[in-house]
């Protein structure tokens, strides 16, 4: 889980984030994000509606007027994680007596006012809803009051909030399209902390992609913690749309139809979408995916268990079969697909047999990537309050090994089958490895490498790849593809 867990840390946990400097904006606003995508974009809503207000990011924290931690409470490591944080950010306070500190996100939704209490150092607790509220708040914050709104919407999408980019490499970026779930999937804690779903006008998604494109970006990423269960129909939640009138059910627009819509709209320009719940998933989207050459041949499928006793015990609204069958209808429409998953071992309850088919799940799929977890209790979850957490952590562990190994030798047969092929790839910025050598990605979502040459950052090239380890390929640039 470390190893796995770690990949995930590096790439977007704990760096400060920082954006142009707006002319004339004097306050200072050091703020960090946790966790998923979508905390990731709803940082950026957020230094969007604050650098209305006076600020301009940093960061260096010591000048900071303003910290802001934007917080993830999937799993326990994830709260620490933003505890410890705060440990480190009571020594910059010492040294810059000024600054005021707020969370963000998942964890102030979940611990609300109790986390004054339990953080001397911070003053602002602000859940996932609340951020237009953020002004109000800080003021004040500002006039040396706590504040705190926690208030969970049934119409808020910020569909109307410019998101500031922040760490941007100006190439790709995400767009929101759904916020909450109503999934309720037993061990997740997601459903209270985010609250329930709601669809974003596609009006207000293809404006944002409009203004995205007239900037240069050349990748969106569709977020929502369940975007197939995308579903417009005039505003409000997802649960009520069947109360609502005949016309507006008539003229709903779900998430094929929104897929279409933006690749259409936009053909040079690439788009990926996550997540997806296989329940949810229909193979209209499929379909849709095959149409388009823009549509990236890569789904984010998370399954969590390969055993029916434990999809169940998960509420997981679908059989292990059914799962296969999806898989073998995507694999039979687009052959070069590649999927991931999301597994969690050591549910309650698990047996040795049940995790053999979670194993037996895997090598019938051969996912290219995974996200992998041993459970974790969350409070207030179905699970915590009905089921026994009763899989000793030593065989947690094990499991969690074993699906580990299972995946890296998935995925390094996945990587192989690209060796020798011609592919597209989007430069997205330099290798970590070499200054000289660019990286992208493929379509499949496989990071690839070469030499830089003459090529320039968002260009699309094809690349000869060459070699391969289990997480990245290795090529040589053959020339622009037609995208450019
Ligand atoms: N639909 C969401 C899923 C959010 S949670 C999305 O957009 O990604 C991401 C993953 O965390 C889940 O798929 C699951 O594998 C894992 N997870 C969620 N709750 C967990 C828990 N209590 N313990 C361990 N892993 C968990
Ligand atoms: Fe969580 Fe299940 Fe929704 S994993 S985010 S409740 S789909």
């Amino acid at each position: 889980m470390d190893q796995i867990e770690k990949v995930i840390d590096e790439k977007i946990q704990g760096k400060p984030l920082l954006t142009e400097q707006k002319e004339g904006n004097a306050k200072k606003l050091f703020i960090e994000s946790y966790g998923c995508q979508m905390n990731m974009n709803d940082s950026e809503i957020v230094a969007a509606i604050l650098a209305e207000e006076g600020f301009n990011t940093t960061g260096n924290i010591e000048e900071a007027d303003l910290v802001l931690v934007n917080t993830c409470s999937i799993r326990e490591k994830a709260e620490q994680t933003v505890r410890n944080r705060l440990q480190k950010y009571n020594h910059a306070k010492k040294r810059n007596p000024k600054m005021k500190v707020g969370v963000l996100g998942c964890m102030a939704e979940r611990l609300k006012a109790k986390f004054l209490e339990e953080e001397k150092i911070v003053d602002l607790v602000v859940g996932p809803d609340a951020y237009r509220d953020l002004p109000n708040l800080v003021e004040e914050v500002e006039a040396g009051r706590d504040a705190v709104n926690v208030i969970l919407s049934k119409e808020e999408t910020y569909a109307d909030v410019s998101p500031v980019r922040l760490n941007s490499n100006g190439v790709s970026a995400f767009v929101s399209i759904t916020r909450g779930c109503d999934n309720m999937c037993t061990f997740c804690v997601v459903p209270f902390t985010r609250g329930r779903e709601r669809s974003r006008d596609p009006k207000s998604i293809i404006e944002e992609i409009r203004s995205m494109h007239d900037q240069n970006f050349k990748e969106i990423t569709l977020l929502g913690q369940n975007v197939d269960s995308y579903l417009w129909y005039g505003g409000g939640l997802k649960k009520d749309f069947k109360k609502a009138s005949e016309m507006a059910q008539a003229t709903a627009v779900d998430f094929a139809q929104l897929l279409d819509m933006c690749a259409t709209e936009f053909p040079k320009m690439r788009f990926r979408f996550s997540t997806s719940n296989p329940q949810d998933m229909t193979l209209d989207v499929i379909h849709v995916m095959a149409k388009h050459k823009n549509i990236c041949k890569y789904i984010h499928l998370p399954i969590q268990s390969g055993s029916n006793q434990m999809l169940k015990a998960m509420n997981r609204l679908h059989t292990r079969e059914e799962y296969l069958e999806l898989v073998e209808n995507i694999y039979k429409i687009i052959p070069e697909m590649n999927l991931s998953q999301d597994m969690i071992a050591g549910f309650c309850g698990e047996t040795e047999e049940d995790h053999k088919d979670t194993l037996d799940l895997m090598e019938k799929v051969k996912y290219s990537f995974g996200f992998m977890f041993a459970y974790s209790e969350r409070p207030g979850t179905l699970a915590a309050k009905k089921m026994e957490d009763d899989v000793p952590l030593e065989i947690k562990k094990r499991r969690l090994q074993e699906i580990i190994n299972l995946q890296q030798e998935h995925s390094l047969y996945r990587a192989k089958e690209h060796v020798g092929k011609i592919q597209e790839v989007l430069i997205e910025g330099t290798s970590k490895k070499s200054e000289n050598e660019w990286k992208g990605r493929n379509t499949q979502n496989t990071v690839v490498v070469f030499p830089k040459e003459n090529y320039k950052l968002g260009d699309f090239v094809n690349v000869r790849i060459d070699d391969c380890t289990s997480t990245t390929l290795k090529g040589t640039a053959v020339g622009h593809s037609d995208n450019n």
